[in-house]
């Protein structure tokens, strides 16, 4: 779908569908609103005085305007309470709009944007949720059905982005542009976690990656099994030992050799398919495992972004791959491997995979001089458990870096909750035969699991984020369909723009 942007009155555009909006509370609608209630001869305000329309979000107004505008249809959106009202509102009624449009049929779209006047957003904003909304909320996984299902309307053509005011128009281009740059890096996150297993392997998601810096003019380089045992990644490699389908250790960079900025490293984890191993799973919904690769998709994701938007950084981003299954040749609960830093790792579930990629990338992590490092992953059933699909969680060991992640989740909407490094986890993960233990029971399995990995960082500012109930969604929500939900991008997108803030 191309988003464009256009100066004008929304009343004079000529297509399938035109979008306007109403708070809800307001009886006598201004703005563009307003302009469609006299061209339409107060059939708004009518439908609002018999209480047939109230604003609600998530609520939507369709009207037929009979040749009194060159558009045949009007739809209005619900923005809900104006004590209400953020840019998360703005970009779900856009994707509210943009779904029911269409449903309509409509190919053509023009509408308003979201929460500038009344709603206080500022216009860049406010384009900014337009776009992310519309982008969002249309996502579809295309799949591998050999036909379309047939209540699959087609996505609409175009999307005309109308603003009045002369003087606004150049923020509405900006933050579209902005809104697209996310919005794509985030689709395409979707796109890796919803692709299944036996397609998206870790040599799949590495060429895709070489693709990406291709295109955008990142740095990239594929580790493959051999140079990765040359840097001793023993403890990662163990993971991939009983699959068919060999690791790979993907390192993009953006403003690579720029000596000047500050470094910051984003490490995802890439089980492009977690069994269990040995310790192997139960069957039972197995098959959502093949999102375990959700936080590589999130950095993958956030680089194409840091590269639209040209963010002034130097952006590193780590990918681990491998595919965790069981086999003559897999690891064993028992077994001791010796990752990057010489620290050696006793394996007490083979399904605490996650922590062992993360424990060599973390170590890699250091040669960059890093300014902060912050990994990513789908790590544990218990962060899911105790926070459920409202909020990731994360760790950090450093005040500065923890302050900005919460500042990146405000402003991205994608929600963390942080979590205690207690010193007594470290008791926890020590091994009789080992330094560390991958896995120690039910009791605090998100900490431990937390502190494992702190135990392979190189003193630089760390975080880590647990987003094992933030991959997938069984919910189908405004701007985020059913499945993969592109976790992270926005949220690293928003940590590394605010960089140089305070
Ligand atoms: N990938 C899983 C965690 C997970 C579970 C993510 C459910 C999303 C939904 C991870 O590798 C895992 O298996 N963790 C174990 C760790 C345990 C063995 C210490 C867990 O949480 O049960
Ligand atoms: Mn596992
Ligand atoms: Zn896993």
């Amino acid at each position: 779908m191309e988003i464009r942007v256009k100066q004008g009155s929304i009343t004079d555009e000529r297509v399938d569908l035109i979008v306007v909006n109403l708070f809800q509370g307001v009886t006598e609608p201004g703005g563009a609103t307003g302009s469609v209630d006299a061209a339409l001869d107060a059939a708004v305000r009518d439908v609002i005085a018999a209480g047939d329309f109230t604003g609600r979000a998530g609520e939507t107004l369709l009207l037929y305007t009979h040749s009194a505008l060159p558009a045949a249809r009007v739809l209005i959106v619900g923005l809900g309470e104006p004590g209400k009202f953020g840019p998360a509102a703005a970009r779900n009624a856009a994707a509210t709009s943009v779904r029911k449009a269409r449903d309509l049929g409509a190919r053509t779209i023009a509408s308003v944007v979201h929460g500038a006047g009344a709603g206080g957003l500022a216009t860049e904003a406010a384009a900014q949720m337009l776009a992310e909304g519309t982008l969002l909320g249309t996502y579809r996984f295309q799949g591998y059905r050999s036909t379309v299902p047939h209540d699959w309307k087609p996505n609409p053509d175009t999307f005309t982005v109308v603003e009045a005011n002369a003087q606004r128009v150049a923020a509405c281009e900006t933050g579209v542009a902005r809104g697209v740059a996310i919005a794509t890096g985030v689709l395409l996150a979707r796109d890796m976690v919803n692709e299944p297993a036996n397609h998206m392997t870790p040599a799949m998601v590495a060429g895709l990656a070489t693709e990406l810096a291709a295109e955008l003019g990142l740095t990239v380089q594929v580790l493959d099994q051999e140079q990765m045992a040359a840097l001793g990644m023993g403890i990662l490699l163990a993971v991939a030992t009983a699959s068919e389908q060999p690791p790979r250790f993907v390192i993009l960079e953006h403003n690579a050799g720029r000596e000047d900025l500050p470094v910051v490293v984003l490490a995802g984890k890439g089980v492009t398919f977690d069994s269990g191993g040995i310790s192997i799973k139960q069957s039972e919904d197995m098959w959502r495992m093949k999102s375990d690769m959700a936080g590589g998709a999130a950095v993958i994701g956030a680089m194409a972004v840091a590269a639209r938007l040209d963010l002034s950084l130097h952006v590193v981003g780590l990918v681990p791959l491998a595919e965790n299954l069981p086999g003559g040749r897999a690891q064993k609960p028992g077994d001791v491997f010796t990752g990057m830093t010489g620290k050696t790792m006793e394996v007490i579930s083979t399904d605490a995979e996650g922590r062992m990629l993360l424990a060599d990338t973390v170590a890699y992590a250091g040669r960059f001089k890093p300014a902060a490092v912050v990994d990513i992953a789908t790590l544990t059933g218990a962060q899911a458990v105790a926070l459920g699909p409202q909020a990731a969680a994360f760790f950090a060991n450093d005040e500065d870096l923890a302050a900005k992640l919460v500042a990146a989740a405000e402003a991205s909407g994608e929600r963390l909750w942080r979590m205690p490094l207690y010193e007594e986890y470290a008791e926890a993960v020590k091994s009789q035969v080992a330094d560390v233990k991958n896995s120690t029971g039910r009791t605090a399995g998100i900490g431990t699991s937390a502190k494992f990995i702190e135990h392979f960082t190189e003193g630089y500012p760390w975080a880590h984020i647990d987003m094992a109930s933030m991959a997938w969604s069984d919910e189908d929500k405004p701007a985020q369909p059913k499945g993969a939900t592109g976790y992270g991008v926005r949220l690293f997108t928003a940590l590394l723009e605010g960089w140089g803030r305070k």
